[in-house]
């Protein structure tokens, strides 16, 4: 067994980014300022676009996304059941009602088809997540979105690197909106991003995002002179610090050689896992460009002779971190009590939820780290009784 435990979803940090933050630290300006514009302005270009608003999490590029999108209370937003709590609590915050559309059961993305049906006369956006950073079919969705005049945000928090259909996530929708959260593909500890073709929209998420200040509210105190600033609607304290930007900017320098990682270390899984009585995540379809920021194994306890939670208190007592994501949101008590959901009318995601394990897929894994994981897993299954059908057949026989 391992000595040290491996850390699920730890960043993979190096000088560049101690030395950034150092530089901030020493520069007398910690909160919003230079470096912010320049994260947003190095992001812009990764991915292709004129310009991006940083602020403090994905959860407030979302919350503000759909304000800037005209969504309110009396709206509905459909959005997936396999994602984490803060996609639909960004829509609850607009005072809009979430909807929930079914999964397909091998990408786990919302099935367009399911979102076809929920579409009411109230609804007004459509929130889809491109799940552990493969993409969505963005083509479909927004030929949805488009005959009912829908707004499309897209959830791109697991998909900074993620390309398909001839573009780049965050670019197909309204709205696209990034996490750079501490265990996403590059992390500032909190943080997102904000992208869309529209420059007022972008300048009202800006505003929205500090206050609603009037624009460049942040340099009142720069040492341009004192800037007068007015407050022109009631915003939030969403902004990013530099801090954080330093990170990121250090960080996104390095976004294609982690994904290089990334992918290498998905394949080393694929080939290792590839005869145990485990359901492995899909291959990324041709062309598409899958951020591989979660690698998501099923574990029906039929089959493998093990309970998912087992699994992961073995995977956890060899030293291995593991993550869930997720448990399907229906199954969460607060938006069943708030919306009446209930977990059957999602059969897909609610199965997901209760079968699935994520190993640990950080660039800073060595070869060594990948070996532990296969072995603890491969421990892990070979430890477990006969499958439940051996089981039933020797309990009639004997
Ligand atoms: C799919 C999804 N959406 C949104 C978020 C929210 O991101 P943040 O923590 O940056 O608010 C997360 C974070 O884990 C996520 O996984």
């Amino acid at each position: 067994m391992r000595e040290s435990f491996l850390v699920f979803g730890a960043p993979t940090i190096g000088q560049e980014e101690i030395d950034g933050v150092v530089a901030v630290l020493k520069s007398g300006w910690l909160g919003t300022g230079p470096k912010v514009a320049q994260f947003e302005r190095d992001f812009a270009s990764y991915k292709g676009v004129e310009a991006a608003a940083a602020v403090s999490s994905c959860t407030a590029a979302l919350h503000l996304s759909l304000l800037a999108a005209g969504v309110g209370p009396g709206d509905e937003v459909i959005t997936t059941p396999m994602t984490f709590c803060s996609t639909v609590n960004a829509i609850v915050h607009t005072g809009a009602t979430p909807v929930l559309a079914d999964i397909d059961p091998v990408t786990l993305n919302i099935d367009p088809a399911q979102v076809e049906r929920r579409i009411t006369r109230r609804t007004k956006a459509i929130l889809p997540v491109h799940f552990a950073g493969r993409p969505l079919d963005m083509r479909a969705l927004c030929g949805l979105a488009e005959p009912h005049g829908l707004k499309v945000v897209e959830d791109c928090a697991h998909a900074i690197e993620t390309e398909a259909q001839g573009g780049k996530a965050g670019t197909f929708g309204d709205f696209g909106c990034f996490s750079f959260y501490a265990t996403k593909n590059i992390a500032t500890g909190e943080g997102g991003m904000v992208i869309t073709r529209r420059p007022e929209e972008l300048a009202r998420i800006r505003r929205l995002s500090l206050h609603g200040l009037s624009r460049d509210a942040w340099k009142r105190f720069s040492a341009e002179g004192y800037r007068h600033y007015q407050a022109i609607e009631a915003g939030y304290k969403y902004n990013m610090m530099d801090i954080q930007a330093a990170l990121g900017i250090a960080q996104l320098r390095k976004v294609e050689a982690f994904h290089c990682r990334r992918v290498a270390i998905w394949q080393q899984y694929q080939e290792a896992l590839a005869g145990l009585p485990l359901a492995l995540p899909a291959d990324p379809e041709p062309g598409a460009r899958h951020a591989r920021h979660l690698y998501t194994v099923l574990v029906d306890e039929a089959r493998a002779g093990i309970s998912r939670d087992a699994f992961l208190d073995a995977m956890t007592t060899m030293n291995i971190g593991v993550g869930v994501h997720y448990l399907s949101v229906p199954e969460h008590p607060y938006y069943q009590k708030a919306f009446g959901w209930n977990p059957r009318d999602y059969p897909v995601a609610v199965r997901v939820g209760r079968q699935t394990v994520s190993l640990p897929l950080m660039p800073c894994m060595t070869d060594a780290d990948v070996a532990d994981v296969v072995a603890a897993v491969e421990r892990t299954l070979a430890a477990r009784g006969p499958p439940a059908s051996d089981r039933r057949g020797a309990g009639l026989g004997g």
